[in-house]
């Protein structure tokens, strides 16, 4: 049984995943945290499964070399494509993913008319399609995957002109069709939920699926008996595979506080230190 001061592990292909561990923090403030972010290969969304499966077992293998007691899949990508995977070669750790909030908002759409923001490989997967059969049967779907979106969030571009024209690609024709509800299928997405609200006015609900996960992971720690009540003082470390000078620079803007990022390298599909 893991000590439960253990760390969570948090990882996404690049910031995405901190719009997860920002609601992560918020709901268990006395969790210790490791949040992986793999710039160097940002974006995942074009890559095939292999790959994504390939880079995820990698930070899963150096995420539990740090000790981590759950692991958080906190990339809709790479939910899609890795997780059941994950679950098969770690059969020993608990992992939580994401899922695109159809659900919620079929429940809440009043029009019927329902837009999906999210990454080609998550459009493509078999979860994507699992939700829809499962949740989406009474409402009509648009999707769209925002080309360019996730690069200008990595830049930290949350409202450039350029950040604007890619959401109005996305959003304007979905607003012909009346769409009163949107799901953010990426991680990365919420960071632009400002810009996407002047774009779609106040009568269209934006659905950010990260308060849920992080309630689901405080769940499963609860459940297992693994939540923090050794009283020790908490720890949250941020790892990337790129530059920790241009993750640390966004640290402020995107969780709101500062914070140590320590650089990993990727070596024949290890991460080391
Ligand atoms: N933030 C990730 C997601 O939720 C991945 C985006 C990407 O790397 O393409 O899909």
């Amino acid at each position: 049984m893991k000590s439960s001061n253990d760390p969570i592990g948090v990882f996404d292909s690049g910031v995405g995943g901190l719009s997860v561990l920002r609601a992560m923090r918020e709901q268990m403030p006395n969790e210790s945290m490791i949040y992986f972010g793999d710039q160097f290969h940002v974006p995942y969304g074009l890559r095939s499964m292999k790959e994504i499966q390939k880079f995820s077992e990698g930070i899963t293998r150096f995420l539990l070399e740090q000790n981590s007691k759950l692991i958080v899949v906190a990339c809709n990508t790479a939910s899609a494509a890795a997780l059941k995977y994950l679950r098969g070669r770690f059969p020993d750790i608990s992992f939580v993913g994401m899922e695109p909030a159809v659900k919620p908002a079929a429940e809440i759409t009043k029009t019927g008319k329902v837009g999906v923001l999210a990454t080609p490989a998550t459009f493509q997967g078999a979860l994507y399609a699992s939700v829809v059969e499962r949740f989406g049967a009474e409402v009509e779907l648009f999707q769209h995957t925002c080309p360019g979106l996730v690069g200008q969030i990595e830049k930290g571009e949350l409202d450039s002109n350029a950040t604007r024209l890619i959401l109005e690609d996305a959003l304007l024709p979905m607003l012909k069709k009346k769409i009163d509800t949107i799901v953010l299928g990426c991680t990365h997405y919420p960071f632009v939920i400002p810009l996407i609200e002047q774009i779609v006015g106040e009568n269209v609900r934006v659905i950010d699926p990260a308060p849920s996960v992080a309630r689901q992971v405080n769940r499963l720690l609860e459940a297992g008996e693994k939540t923090n009540q050794m009283g020790e003082s908490f720890r949250v470390r941020f790892f990337t595979s790129a530059d920790p000078a241009s993750m640390k620079s966004l640290l402020p803007l995107l969780m709101g506080n500062d914070g140590e990022v320590s650089a990993v390298m990727w070596k024949s599909n290890q991460v080391t230190l």
